[in-house]
């Protein structure tokens, strides 16, 4: 082994710096949009819909509409009270799906308790559903046909890809089985060709299983949970998780500490996958702005 190789060893894992992958994305977007604008009249347009006033909520949408400014795609905010009943919020929605300038809808999760999310995510055009959780979009998820897919997926393939090209092979286990990150992860490590494991919190003896792990993917939301001795030496780690301390600090689901001595490649928390899945909501605008006017998607990215 070189003198390289042992110094980079003892220095750990290499940070995937999601915040600059997410800079460099949106760059590519905003050149995209300019293109749409100046060659084919079309000012990508995304709604963000908020119901109530969950803090962590407010900032994510907050953060969505500045990107979204930043890459030149208009956004149409609608913060509504959290005593909003369902039927006031179906009513936006479909108001919405009939604005022709609205390319994008984005309904904040978590919704107050008096709303059925499910019954809100169908209601939503799938044509315009940029989060990707229309049931007809997890289905063409699933059958490899194209759609619209979940950003916070879709940003931790992009945060791999960065770092492992060719991804053909490998052991991917994801941790979580949610319908926003775990079980989207799963579909398109799969589609690059991965062996896939999902575990979750009724798997039995998880280190043994994201021990084996080539890439880990984690999103449970369980404050530092996976360990150092949790993962194989060398593996690419994904973390997905935002967890507040008492102290007010953000941390991740792994223990970033631990890991980062084991691992090959880590995304630290803040400033890895949450950057990236803002960028890839504004690529999926852009996206469904294409498509609804006819225009070749590009490859953005
Ligand atoms: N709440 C936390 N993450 C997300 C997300 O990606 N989309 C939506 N709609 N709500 C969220």
């Amino acid at each position: 082994m070189s003198m390289t190789k042992t110094k980079e060893k003892k220095q750990g894992a290499q940070i995937i710096d999601g915040k600059a992958l997410a800079a460099k994305l949106r760059t590519a977007i905003a050149r995209h949009v300019e293109v749409l604008i100046g060659d084919h009249k079309v000012l990508p347009g995304l709604a963000v819909v908020l119901v109530g006033e969950d803090p962590a909520s407010v900032v994510y949408v907050s953060n969505k509409k500045k990107a979204a400014a930043a890459a030149g795609i208009r956004s149409f905010e609608y913060n509504l009270p959290q005593n909003t009943s369902q039927d006031e919020l179906l009513k936006l929605v479909q108001t919405l799906n009939r604005e022709k300038n609205v390319h994008g809808i984005l309904v904040q999760l978590p919704l107050p308790k008096q709303i059925d999310e499910n019954t809100v995510l169908k209601t939503i055009d799938p044509a315009k559903d940029v989060d990707g959780l229309h049931i007809e979009n997890i289905g063409r998820l699933m059958s490899g046909l194209p759609g619209l897919v979940p950003c916070t997926p879709l940003g931790c393939i992009a945060l791999i890809k960065s770092v492992e090209k060719n991804l053909t092979g490998l052991h991917a286990v994801v941790v979580g089985r949610s319908s926003l990150v775990g079980k989207p992860v799963a579909q398109l490590l799969l589609r690059e060709n991965c062996t896939v494991t999902i575990c979750h919190s009724r798997t039995p003896q998880i280190s043994s299983i994201t021990r084996q792990a080539d890439i880990l993917v984690v999103a449970v939301g369980k404050e530092k949970m996976v360990k150092g001795d949790w993962v194989k030496p060398g593996a690419i780690v994904i973390d997905v998780g935002i967890n507040r301390t008492a102290a007010g600090g953000l941390v991740g689901d792994v223990d970033f500490d631990e890991v980062s001595k084991v691992a090959g490649y880590i995304t630290p928390v803040p400033g890895g996958a949450g950057p990236m899945t803002i960028a890839c909501l504004l690529g999926n605008t852009v996206v469904a702005a294409c498509r609804q006017n006819e225009l070749t998607v590009p490859h953005i990215g």
